[in-house]
């Protein structure tokens, strides 16, 4: 055992690396060797730990288990040519969770504690970063109420994690096809949509599990009275109409995606026009009839960016056409260019490990 910085570090014996089969891995089902945490108890955060992955245990009572004060964030580790591992805007992630962890009345995760933790990690699992296009380290940080007791009332003492699981693609195939919803809704003015909330995930499921049904693999969350598009799935959703791009404001609803933000900084970059702003399903469904409707895309962490190729309203279904230039594409190429150190970094978003 020893110790590095503030970190105490317990070294995993033999490295379960070799023994793994990275081709064609199914998204979040392998673990790095090792994990980080840190408890809070007695009003402060304790001295933070990387230990082997393993198994935790936790009193059946404890208050993530009933009220779900969870929130966690997803973040990539990418190795380029020369070896070297990098990540892509780091802080955006420790700003967000110290964020979902404010609204859902958890204690804020110190800056040191997120980078010093994610640094080190990465540094001992470097081997878990796989080389190559397409290959990346996803890297979870977590967030939940360990307090045994089930009284409905904040917790006093939670753990901050970090785990690792080495991916490829999120949707396997590339045909994403998305079902407009026309009843269910994932956010409300007030509520916790902007916020990495894990119940926020949860409440998805069922209604993902209807449309998946119907041949969809997601849903584009609508507002309240079902009038304007918000998310895709795990994702936020850029428009293509004409030639504009077109994306819904952040707010309280809709989470402020670190994908969606530098998606339209390159597209801006471009000289592609961009509009954050309110898009309705009316709008939408006119340009798909219209054929005006030219791409529909989501974008997140784990997805990167998804061409939909076709869109479901109603008992209506439109399919998208293919293009020779897509903007996601592009966008697409340009954003793993910088993540995977190709191409300059003009708006200094990779972090070197
Ligand atoms: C991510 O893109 O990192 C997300 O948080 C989506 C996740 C539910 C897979």
């Amino acid at each position: 055992m020893t110790m590095t910085t503030d970190i105490k570090i317990t070294k995993i014996n033999q490295s379960k690396f070799e023994g793994i089969n990275l081709d064609n891995i199914t998204f979040g089902t392998v673990y790095s060797d090792h994990m980080f945490f840190c408890d809070f108890k007695d009003g402060k955060w304790q001295q933070p730990e990387i230990t082997p992955y393993q198994p935790l245990q936790l009193d059946p009572s404890a208050r993530v288990f009933h009220y779900g004060q969870a929130a966690f964030e997803g973040m990539k580790a990418y190795k380029d040519t020369n070896n070297d591992v990098w990540v892509f805007r780091p802080e955006e992630n420790w700003k967000r969770i110290c964020f979902s962890a404010k609204r859902l009345a958890m204690p804020e995760v110190p800056k040191e504690v997120f980078m010093n933790g994610l640094k080190t990690l990465l540094q001992m699992d470097s081997q878990w970063v796989v080389p190559g296009k397409g290959n990346s380290l996803y890297i979870r940080p977590f967030i939940f109420a360990t307090q045994a007791g089930v009284s409905a009332a904040p917790a006093t003492e939670y753990k901050f994690m970090i785990i690792c699981t080495p991916v490829q693609a999120y949707y396997k195939g590339g045909d994403v096809k998305v079902k407009i919803s026309d009843h269910y809704s994932r956010a409300a003015n007030g509520g916790v949509g902007a916020t990495k909330a894990a119940g926020n995930y949860a409440a998805q499921f069922y209604p993902t599990q209807k449309a998946n049904e119907e041949g969809y693999q997601q849903i584009i969350w609508t507002n309240s009275t079902h009038e304007y598009l918000e998310e895709a799935g795990t994702m936020n959703v850029f428009f293509r109409i004409g030639d504009k791009l077109i994306t819904a404001p952040t707010d309280e609803r809709i989470l402020n995606g670190v994908t969606r933000k530098s998606i339209i900084a390159l597209a801006e970059k471009e000289g592609i026009q961009v509009e954050v702003r309110k898009v309705s399903v009316t709008e939408v469904i006119e340009a798909a009839k219209t054929s005006n409707l030219k791409e529909v895309f989501g974008t997140g962490t784990a997805a990167v960016i998804v061409p939909i190729t076709g869109v479901g309203y109603k008992d209506d279904h439109y399919d998208l056409p293919k293009l020779e230039n897509a903007y996601s594409t592009m966008l697409k190429e340009q954003l793993l260019a910088i993540q995977y150190n190709e191409a300059e970094d003009i708006f200094g978003w990779t972090q070197k490990i």
